[in-house]
């Protein structure tokens, strides 16, 4: 019997590539792709920026730890998450239990550069969004190095490189707790 392929599970700041990377990892890993704002956007018909807008951010993140639970029972899975996933502790535990946990990093400079091209993200839209970046990634990255297996540094590497070392490390902690 082949057995189920574990789920990984990519977290890190809005801009660092969870989404693209997420992709190609699946598609060369045969995994199903799965975006938890995509998932929130069509259960509830609504972007994320109309529902910060709304309803706030408080509710947003209600939604997307129910979303998060509604991933339980699967495998076979990559799973982009919203950059705030980690600010509810309530999500730690449901995120390291459903797969390998992957912190995607990048510098600061470059996640400015990447999310200065979209105008979407509800938490950017202030009057000093590089400062709100900075703020925000003091706040986390302690938070993205608890609940992470394992992290990697993208900012310099290619989605190939970044998918490939982030595929042999699952494979490699796979070979070693088989081994255990
Ligand atoms: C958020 C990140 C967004 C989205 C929402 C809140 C955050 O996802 O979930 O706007 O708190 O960092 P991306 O990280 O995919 O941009």
């Amino acid at each position: 019997m082949i057995s189920p392929q574990e789920n990984i599970i990519l977290v890190g700041f809005m801009g660092t590539g969870k989404s693209s990377l997420g992709r190609l990892i699946a598609k060369k890993t045969g995994r199903r792709f799965v975006d938890t704002d995509h998932l929130i956007v069509e259960s509830q018909g609504r972007e994320i920026s109309t529902i910060f807008k709304e309803n706030g951010e408080e509710h947003f993140r209600q939604i997307e730890t129910s979303t998060l639970e509604t991933l339980k029972p699967f495998s076979g899975l990559v799973i982009a998450t919203g950059g705030g996933i980690v600010t509810r502790p309530e999500n730690v535990p449901l995120l390291q239990k459903q797969g390998f946990v992957v912190w995607l990093q990048a510098d600061e400079e470059e996640i400015f550069r990447r999310v200065s091209r979209n105008s979407k993200r509800p938490l950017l839209q202030t009057e000093d969004p590089r400062k709100t970046i900075a703020d925000l990634l003091a706040k986390r990255r302690p938070l993205y190095a608890a609940v992470c297996h394992f992290s990697i540094d993208t900012t310099l590497l290619t989605h190939q490189q970044a998918a490939e070392a982030i595929i042999s490390e699952e494979s490699r902690r796979l070979s070693v707790q088989n081994r255990a």
